[in-house]
């Protein structure tokens, strides 16, 4: 896995722009997974900053979501569907037919998470996933305990994360308890995977993700099997980590043009 360490959260989000923006750039159609949250919050701005500049469209993108509450209108204001729209797509030019997210409402959700799959083979795969990290060390909505090598299905959150998601809906009692979720064998198909990780309370997750054994105690661990893994984090995140000095060494020592600066 690639660890790149900066200081802040803008510094380490205008990096992950600038691997999207290559890919964007180079690759027609680019087939884009996003995920949800406040990690990926400053990648997004930064993205809509670019392309308010003129410098990055996003009209020849497809897009996969990681994952979808069940049950929920995709109007809700805490739908994944609706912070999606809200905090990138309606301020880009990705063509709405392009993007997609699960259908958390599918009156048949195994039938629902199979076209999902078949939609991502269909377009080619993905050829840049983005993700963030759960304190418990969850990727998408992959609790710890998920098979390795899982697909798109309905999961059960943890008390911890239904936690952790109840500020978008102001009381635990009204976060969903199920959810549709890439599996981390879906995920492990993606060309390329950016793991993007913020604040002290990713730390140990960060940790166990590189430096732990690969193991479905921390869902994460399993991209160390990943050819082609980005963890890309700020100084908080990466406190924890053993090899710390070793990794901002290799980074520094690298030739600009790996820095994806
Ligand atoms: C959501 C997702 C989750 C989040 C994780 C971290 O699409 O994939 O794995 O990335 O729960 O959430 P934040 O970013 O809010 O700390």
């Amino acid at each position: 896995m690639e660890i790149i360490i900066k200081e802040t959260r803008k510094q380490a989000s205008e990096i992950a722009a600038n691997i999207v923006a290559d890919l964007v750039k180079r690759k027609k159609p680019a087939v884009l997974g996003f995920a949800t949250g406040a990690t990926p919050l400053a990648l997004y701005q930064e993205l809509i900053r670019r392309h308010g500049q003129g410098a990055l469209s996003f009209k020849d993108t497809v897009t996969f979501n990681l994952d979808e509450y069940v049950a929920l209108d995709p109007s809700h204001p805490s739908s994944y569907h609706r912070f999606m729209e809200d905090n990138l797509f309606q301020h880009v030019d990705v063509p709405q037919a392009a993007i997609h997210l699960p259908d958390g409402r599918a009156e048949n959700i195994p039938a629902a998470c199979e076209a999902y799959e078949k939609a991502i083979k269909d377009a080619g795969g993905i050829d840049l996933q983005i993700l963030g990290i759960g304190g418990d060390g969850h990727l998408a909505f992959n609790e710890p305990g998920s098979s390795l090598s899982s697909r798109t299905r309905i999961k059960t959150l943890t008390k911890e994360t239904r936690t952790a998601n109840s500020r978008y809906f102001g009381d635990i009692d009204q976060v969903p308890k199920h959810v549709i979720t890439m599996g981390l064998g879906t995920i492990m198909e993606a060309k390329a995977c950016l793991v993007l990780a913020f604040g002290a309370g990713k730390a140990e997750a960060v940790r166990d993700m590189i430096e732990g054994p690969v193991s479905s105690s921390c869902p994460a661990s399993i991209l160390q099997f990943h050819a082609h893994a980005i963890a890309l984090m700020d100084q908080e995140a990466a406190a924890r980590l053993r090899r710390l000095d070793y990794y901002l060494e290799v980074y520094h020592g690298k030739p600009a043009w790996q820095r994806w600066e």
